[in-house]
């Protein structure tokens, strides 16, 4: 799978966001190394706290399915759906990614359709935190 057909996937899955409370849509879509993907969107909550970040709830779904290993992900973000910035994963999405990831894994960020940007986990968490 290509990375814009990964950016194309994320989109679709910020959708199905459910982001009433910051209108703020977020979408990742998660590549294994055997080439399945599995979607996810954020997930707010009236009391804040317990709301989930879209590239957590794509691991969550792909870590619970039996996924233990993963290439890439793309992420977007913007409000309604309007991603016309980067959106780089928050600290604690990297830190979930770290879990399960090597440094060379690649996330890739996509803003006003065209434009593409990757990263490695290396790069966006160095000197992380790991047993
Ligand atoms: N959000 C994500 O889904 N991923 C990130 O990496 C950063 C933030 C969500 C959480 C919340 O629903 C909304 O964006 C605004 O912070």
């Amino acid at each position: 799978m290509t990375d814009k057909e990964l950016v194309i996937l994320a989109k679709k899955a910020a959708e199905v966001a459910y982001a009433p409370y910051s209108g703020f849509t977020v979408g990742a879509a998660l590549l294994t190394k055997d080439g399945k993907m599995y979607s996810g969107c954020n997930i707010e909550n009236a009391a804040y706290s317990p709301t989930n970040c879209a590239e957590r709830t794509a691991f969550f779904k792909a870590v619970s399915e039996g996924e233990r290993e993963f290439s890439a992900i793309a992420v977007v973000g913007g409000k309604n759906l309007d991603f016309k910035e980067f959106c780089p994963p928050c600290g604690v999405c990297r830190q979930v990614m770290s879990e399960f990831c090597d440094g060379d894994f690649r996330i890739i960020l996509s803003r006003n359709d065209e434009e593409l940007k990757v990263y490695t986990l290396k790069e966006l968490l160095p000197l992380s935190f790991g047993l």
